[in-house]
């Protein structure tokens, strides 16, 4: 059965499209899953320029009546569906979860990428199984990304976890123990805000690919690992010092994750 997984925030900028295309890409180029990619962004879509792809065809093609089938690109392995930012016709949002349930027997997860606009959000939280919220650790972006949560549970769309994004001076920003005092939702992952990012966006190519050792690409394999049930592979110094990290409370929360005990609905 796949999986529907939307990335939401209802902040800009915080790495809702970065996280969706990272977890695709290594979902499909980590644990060889099948994965189709869709940009829900509808104002200000996103993945064909990250992926620098022409696309004649697009999401709002398709909601507006054409086969998604035409609308599907591939990239990186990832079967993509970017969205225009120049559409003139019509398009009735609320049409993605009957578009995607026709291709749920095709994948192993549809990830989708959403926009911060709170209307666009909604025809995205319907559409999905389970959503994660992308947030960067300061208190203005984490009350602003927890609309997207509040939302969710309007819908009774549960939700996969928190994504701490950008983490830039932890001296400075809040904890992950304080995070999810707030918020109520486990963290899944905790990612540096790194400069190799910028090099990946310049390249159009994910940093999961362009470079798979990176600190950033580690931490998005063990999410997607989480995601899709595959242990998460110890590295030399956790070998040798099995306990070291044993209380990272993140892990723990991944490990429920890969269970699939958590349905959060704060
Ligand atoms: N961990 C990171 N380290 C450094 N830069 C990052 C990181 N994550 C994302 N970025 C950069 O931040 C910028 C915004 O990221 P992204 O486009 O993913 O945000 P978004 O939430 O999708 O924004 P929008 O709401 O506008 O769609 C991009 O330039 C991206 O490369
Ligand atoms: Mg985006």
């Amino acid at each position: 059965m796949t999986n529907v997984l939307a990335f939401v925030s209802i902040k800009g900028g915080v790495g809702k499209t970065t996280l969706a295309l990272e977890t695709a890409s290594s979902l499909v180029n980590d644990f060889g899953k099948k994965v189709l990619l869709v940009d829900a962004n509808f104002s200000a879509p996103n993945i064909g320029l990250y992926l620098d792809l022409t696309n004649e065809i697009t999401l709002h093609d398709a909601l507006s009546g054409t086969l998604l089938h035409n609308a599907i690109y591939e990239s990186y392995g990832i079967d993509v569906v970017p969205a225009s930012m120049y559409y003139l016709g019509e398009i009735d949002v609320f049409k993605l979860k009957q578009i995607l349930n026709k291709f749920r027997n095709r994948y192993d997860f549809i990830i989708i990428d959403s926009s911060p606009n709170y209307e666009e959000l909604k025809p995205v939280i319907a559409a999905a199984d389970k959503i994660f919220v992308v947030t960067s650790p300061d208190n203005v972006t984490l009350t602003t990304s927890l609309k997207a949560a509040r939302l969710a549970k309007e819908q009774n769309t549960p939700i996969g976890g928190l994504v701490i994004n950008r983490i830039r001076s932890p001296r400075h920003e809040y904890n992950l123990n304080e995070i999810e005092l707030i918020s109520e939702i486990p963290v899944m992952a905790r990612i540096r805000d790194h400069k190799k990012m910028a090099q990946a966006l310049n390249c159009n190519t994910p940093i999961t690919i362009l470079d798979n050792s990176n600190v950033v690409s580690k931490e998005i394999k063990r999410f997607a690992s989480a995601i899709c049930g595959s242990s998460e592979k110890e590295n030399f110094f956790q070998k040798i010092f099995p306990f070291k990290d044993s209380f990272q409370k993140e892990k723990v929360n991944r490990e429920f994750l890969r269970q699939g005990f958590y349905e959060c609905q704060i």
